[in-house]
C-alpha cells in the first residue's frame, strides 16, 4: 500500500498588519465587538500589488524547504484559492512556473475556505495511487480584494495569507482519510457576487449572512468530525491535536466542546491571522509544527467551513 504523509509545512504572512483599533477609525466597531465576537485581534494584508501567488511562493518555499527536498522534485500542484491573480491560467500553473518544476500537472480549485481540505483530498488520491511521489498542496488568499471595508460586518472579519505542505508517498499513514461536503442550496447565506460569466454589475465584495452561517457552521463540522472519527473506528480522546478554520473563536470552541478535547489541544491563530479562509488550515498547521506543538507521530483532525457551503476534514497522522 502507497500511503501520503507530511513531509513538509511552510506559511507566509504579508508584512502589512492591520489592527482592530485601526478599523475603529474606517468603520461603526469597537476592538472589544470584534474581539469578543470572533477572536480576532489584528489581520495581516497584501501590499498594492502583492498577489496571492506571491504569498504562495513563499509558503511553497518553506515547505520544500522544511520537507528537504528541491522545487524540482515536486511532481503535483493542488492550490485553493478562492482569489485567483488571473482568470487564466491557474495559480497552480502560475506557481509551478516559479518553482521550475515544468510538465508536472497543476490546478486550483476554489471552495471558499474549504479550499485547501480539498485541494490535500485530491493531493493525497494522487499519492496513493501511484501517480504523485511530492504532491504540493497550498491554501493561499488575497481576500483584502474582495472585502467591502466600509462594511462593519465582514471587514473585521477577512484577511490575507498563504500555506503549504508537501505530501510524500510513504509506506505508512500519514493522510488517514478525508471527508469532503457541499450544499449549494446555502449558496445565498455567503457568496461573492460579481464573477467573470454572470458579470461584474454586483460589487466586488463577500456578502454574508454571519448568524445563519455560524449556526450551520457548527452543526456541519460537528458531523464531520465524528464522520471523520467513526470512518477511522477511533474515539474523541485518540486525538492529540484539532486544527480547525481559523474564522471565529467561538466556532473553533463549540467544535472543541464536541470532541471533548481542551483547549490547550486546539491550534488557534485567528486572533493573529484573522479568516483568511483557505490558507487558514495550513497556516495555522505551520505555526504549531514550527513552535514545536505538533510533533511527528500525532494525531490531528483538520476542518474547515467555508461559502457554497463547502466543507471537509482529515484525519492525519503527523
Ligand atoms: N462591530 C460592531 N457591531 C457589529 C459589527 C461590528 N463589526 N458587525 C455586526 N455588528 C452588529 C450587528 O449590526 C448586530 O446589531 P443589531 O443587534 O443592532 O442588529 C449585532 O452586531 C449582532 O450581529 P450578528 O451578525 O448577529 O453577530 P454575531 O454574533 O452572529 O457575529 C459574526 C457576527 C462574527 C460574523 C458571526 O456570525 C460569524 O463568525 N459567522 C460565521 C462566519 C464564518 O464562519 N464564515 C465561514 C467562512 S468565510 C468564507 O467562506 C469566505
Amino acid at each position: 500500500m502507497i500511503y501520503s504523509r507530511i513531509a513538509g509545512t511552510g506559511s507566509y504572512l504579508p508584512a502589512k498588519i492591520i489592527t482592530n483599533q485601526d478599523l475603529e477609525k474606517l468603520v461603526d466597531t469597537t476592538d472589544e465587538w470584534i474581539r469578543t465576537r470572533t477572536g480576532i485581534e489584528r489581520r495581516h494584508v497584501a501590499a498594492e500589488g502583492e498577489t496571492t501567488v506571491d504569498l504562495a511562493e513563499h509558503a511553497a518555499r518553506r515547505a520544500i524547504e522544511a520537507a528537504g527536498i528541491a522545487p524540482a522534485e515536486i511532481d503535483f500542484i493542488a492550490f485553493g484559492t478562492t482569489t485567483p491573480d488571473l482568470v487564466f491560467p491557474n495559480c497552480g500553473t502560475l506557481l509551478q512556473q516559479r518553482l521550475g518544476c515544468r510538465g508536472v500537472p497543476a490546478f486550483s480549485l476554489e471552495t471558499a475556505c474549504a479550499g485547501f481540505m480539498y485541494a490535500l483530498s485530491i493531493a493525497d488520491k494522487y499519492v496513493r495511487c501511484g501517480e504523485a511521489r511530492r504532491a504540493l498542496v497550498i491554501g493561499a488568499e488575497t481576500l483584502s480584494r474582495i472585502t467591502d471595508w466600509s462594511d462593519r460586518a465582514t471587514a473585521v472579519l477577512f484577511a490575507d495569507g498563504a500555506g503549504a505542505v508537501v505530501l510524500e508517498a510513504a509506506a505508512s499513514p500519514g493522510v488517514l482519510s478525508t471527508h469532503l461536503h457541499s450544499d449549494g442550496e446555502y449558496k445565498d447565506l455567503l457568496y461573492c457576487g460579481s464573477g467573470v460569466s454572470k458579470g461584474f454589475d454586483a460589487k466586488l465584495a463577500i456578502s454574508m449572512t454571519g448568524s445563519e452561517v455560524f449556526k450551520i457552521a457548527v452543526t456541519k463540522l460537528g458531523q464531520v468530525v465524528d464522520e471523520t472519527l467513526s470512518a477511522n473506528g477511533l474515539e474523541r480522546s485518540s486525538l492529540d491535536w484539532l486544527v480547525p478554520h481559523q474564522a471565529n473563536i467561538r466556532i473553533i470552541q463549540a467544535t472543541a466542546r464536541k470532541l471533548e478535547i481542551p483547549m490547550e489541544r486546539v491550534i488557534v491563530t485567528v486572533q493573529d491571522h484573522g479568516n483568511t479562509s483557505a490558507a487558514s488550515v495550513p497556516m495555522a498547521l505551520d505555526v504549531a509544527v514550527r513552535e514545536g506543538r505538533i510533533r511527528r507521530g500525532e494525531l490531528l483532525l483538520l476542518e474547515a467551513f467555508g461559502g457554497g457551503f463547502t466543507w471537509g476534514s482529515a484525519l492525519v497522522r503527523y
